[in-house]
């Protein structure tokens, strides 16, 4: 297929881009480089630097067969304190987006939604028709857009699957984090163990779950490309299919910790501190209707995960700066 990568110099956008190249499609990259690096883009990738907001300039003319769109503003916290942002980048963008997808009628569209959109669920694991009551203007902006997209399919012929993606981890085709602000858990941890980030804070040990720490849905990035792969041709024309994509097993951050120490064979140095504004006690995935409806299964592990976590962020040492 002829496709559109919408944010293809960010972490998973370029894991994807790899993968898409790799099983003969051709690829055009797309990111405005505010977060992504444009030397993650794949060498053999057409690549335009542009936002989102231009999207009918930098669609037009073109013979595309699917869109696939990353581009986001994804940090949890910086949404509750700029939520102008979260809804101007991710739903403001997404709508010319959109609009530039059906002028040019462009039949198929990747979207990458995220847990977020469900809140703090009432019981797990989470399944796609779970109530939707993101806690923060992040997850809310990404319902926001799961909701126009609905629109779209229901009023074109636009064959549209949401990708809810759970805690992605791990690093593929030399590609993985390099967040200038980061915030997630095990690059913070593998950051701590070598001292290229400060100690690792744990928000909170008294969480209502097993060991007191909050239980997440790991999910290995290679894993979560494949299933972008197997969505583009998931949707009907006129249907919007969401799925979740996780493991559909929890760990907790101690469970976490234990991996990394593990992994690297280092102890993780870390204080305790209080519990993080806006992190529910768990998430776990459902990943069943992922394997209905795409044929998809996560299959490595979180040990897989951070040991090419860790292999990735070893490769970068004293090139990337960290905050
Ligand atoms: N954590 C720490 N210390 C840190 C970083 C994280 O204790 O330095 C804990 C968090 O409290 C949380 C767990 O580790 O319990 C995982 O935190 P991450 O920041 O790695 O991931 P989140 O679960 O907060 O966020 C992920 C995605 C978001 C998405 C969210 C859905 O990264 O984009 O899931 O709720 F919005």
């Amino acid at each position: 297929m002829r496709t559109v990568v919408i944010g293809g110099a960010g972490y998973i956008g370029s894991v994807v881009a790899n993968l898409l190249l790799n099983e003969g499609h051709e690829v055009l990259v797309v990111d405005d480089c505010s977060t992504g690096h444009a030397d993650a883009v794949p060498p053999s990738a057409d690549f335009v630097q542009a936002d989102i907001a231009d999207a009918a300039d930098f669609l037009a003319g073109r013979d595309i067969d699917a869109v696939l769109h990353f581009a986001a503003k994804s940090l949890v916290g910086e949404s509750v304190q700029h939520p102008s942002l979260y809804w101007r980048t991710n739903v403001v963008g997404t709508r010319a987006l959109l609009d530039a997808i059906t002028a040019n009628g462009i039949p198929r569209l990747v979207f990458s939604s995220s847990a977020a959109t469900y809140g703090e669920p009432e019981s797990v694991p989470i399944t796609e028709d779970a109530p939707t009551r993101p806690g923060n203007p992040y997850g809310a902006s990404k319902l926001a857009v799961d909701l126009m997209i609905s629109g779209e399919c229901g009023a074109t012929d636009l064959a549209a699957v949401s990708l809810r993606y759970f805690n992605v981890a791990g690093a593929s085709f030399g590609a993985g984090e390099r967040h200038a602000v980061e915030t997630h858990l095990i690059p913070n941890a593998l950051g701590a163990v070598d001292g290229t980030r400060p100690p690792l804070t744990v928000f909170g040990e008294d969480w209502p779950t097993q060991d007191g720490t909050p239980v997440r849905d790991y999910v290995h990035v290679a894993d979560l490309a494949r299933a972008h792969v197997l969505a583009l041709t998931a949707a009907e024309p006129g249907e919007h299919l969401i799925c979740n994509l996780g493991n559909g097993s929890g760990y907790s951050v101690r469970d976490v910790l234990a991996t990394v120490e593990q992994v690297t064979g280092r102890p993780v140095p870390y204080t305790v501190g209080p519990r993080r504004a806006g992190d529910p006690a768990q998430l776990v995935a459902s990943a069943e209707r992922a394997a209905e409806r795409l044929g998809w299964r996560a299959e490595r592990t979180l040990t897989e995960m951070v040991a090419d976590a860790w292999a990735f962020h070893q490769s970068r040492a004293g090139v990337d700066t960290v905050d």
